[in-house]
């Protein structure tokens, strides 16, 4: 038995749920859906790492999301990189791994401060529809934060700024944020917010500049863009380790990772984030050219059984989606094969949604195509989501049925 396999057959089951553990310091900046848990992914990089014959390890996270593998690789003294299509995420992701200064981060708060403080003369931000989604006083407030950011000139102090600033806006817009899909709040429960937005702002930047990495020097090289376009076009060389948590299905039937994260980006200069200018201009678009967005017909689904199988149990209007969904997925999963070393560890956290109450066994289907690609498994095993930041109900269905969240996953490791 491979010895990875045996270490991990050591651990009791309950172990991986890691009861009794919260997320803390780096890991809780921002707002993103459906982070990976740290501790898991600590125990299970540490125990490859130590077995992997190698003093410089790397590690790919295709859909690295708000960069939980890549601190935790930091962390661990090796080196990543991280890729999203959502450029919210990789922003995250950089302000988690990037090596600051503190001295000038506290220069940088210090002047922040002073600023708010007495910048009277600043102009009103405006984007499409902002009036459904902030009231005026707080469309002002924020105007004010968005202007005194602009004034830093460190770009990459700005990027913190602007994670921090994303916080604000998940407190004080009118999204009610009990699911992902954006959902204004009722006009008496909107009259309620009180406008504590520059108090609130100097509090988070004061408290997370206190997460910030000002030591390791263990790069993180964070892309944002389709990740399979990325591994084929872009990225050199292979990896020891590749650790991620794909999306689950298409983002509109699961997590609206872009929804969730769009009121942010609309309030971040387009310069510090890398990505076109359309790409923000709708609300759905991120979620429409995520896994699974858009129809691609690639692979023959009748070659993967257990897909199949499942196909056969949903109605044929569903059937379209998942296939859409398939059809990246099969592609995502080749493009991982191809930058994977030999002897190198695939890690993947999956979780099996439901699609017209059938459990889809996106575990099973996953074991099919990787060993159609010549991947081993090493070792399967669930958790119990028992922390996961996800609202008690994920989203909405079209039809307005509540969707319920998975609370199990299961862990695949596979080597090449
Ligand atoms: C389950 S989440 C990852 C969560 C992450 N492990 C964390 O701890 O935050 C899946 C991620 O895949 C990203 N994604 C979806 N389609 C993508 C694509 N084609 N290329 C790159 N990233 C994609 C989503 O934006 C989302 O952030």
């Amino acid at each position: 038995m491979n010895k990875i396999a045996e270490e991990l057959n050591r651990y009791p089951q309950d172990y991986w749920d890691f009861k009794g553990t919260t997320k803390s310091g780096i890991h809780n900046i921002g707002k993103y859906p459906a982070t990976m848990v740290p501790d898991m992914q600590y125990q299970l990089l540490s125990i490859i790492s130590e077995h992997l014959n190698n003093e410089n390890i790397t590690l790919l996270d295709p859909f690295c999301g708000s960069g939980t593998t890549l601190v935790i690789a930091q962390e661990l003294g090796i080196n990543s990189v991280g890729i999203d299509i959502n450029p919210y995420a990789t922003l995250l992701s950089f302000v988690k791994t990037h090596k600051y200064n503190r001295t000038d981060i506290y220069d940088a708060i210090s002047k922040v401060k002073s600023n708010l403080g007495k910048e009277s003369n600043f102009p009103i931000y405006d984007f499409y529809n902002i009036k459904k989604w902030f009231r005026e006083d707080i469309i002002r407030s924020l105007s004010q934060i968005r202007h005194c950011i602009l004034l830093e000139k460190n770009q990459d102090i700005r990027k913190f700024f602007w994670i921090c600033l994303s916080e604000v806006i998940f407190k004080f817009s009118n999204d009610r944020t009990s699911t992902f899909k954006l959902h204004a709040l009722p006009k008496d429960k909107i009259d309620l917010i009180e406008d504590r937005c520059i108090e609130y702002f100097i509090k988070i930047i004061n408290d997370n500049s206190e997460y910030l990495n000002y030591s390791n020097t263990t790069s993180s090289n964070i892309i944002y863009g389709d990740s399979s376009s990325i591994i084929n076009n872009k990225l050199k060389g292979e990896f020891d380790i590749i650790c991620t948590s794909p999306p689950y299905g298409d983002n509109p039937t699961t997590v609206t990772y872009g929804q969730a994260s769009i009121l942010f980006l609309k309030w971040i200069d387009s310069k510090d984030l890398y990505c076109s200018q359309e790409l923000l201009e709708k609300y759905t678009t991120i979620d429409k050219i995520s896994v699974g967005g858009e129809k691609r017909k690639i692979i023959n689904t009748k070659d993967i059984k257990s897909l199949k199988d499942f196909l056969d149990k949903i109605s044929l209007k569903k059937q379209a989606k998942v296939i859409n969904f398939f059809e990246d997925y099969y592609i995502s999963l080749k493009c991982m094969k191809k930058c994977l070393s030999k002897s190198g560890y695939l890690i993947m956290t999956v979780g099996n949604r439901s699609v017209d109450t059938v459990r889809q066994p996106l575990d099973n289907i996953t074991i099919e195509i990787a060993g159609k690609m010549g991947l081993q498994v090493v070792s399967k095993f669930n958790r119990n989501i028992l922390y996961k930041k996800t609202p008690l109900t994920l989203s909405m269905t079209e039809n307005e049925k509540v969707v319920k969240s998975i609370s199990e996953e299961t862990i695949l490791i596979f080597t090449k």
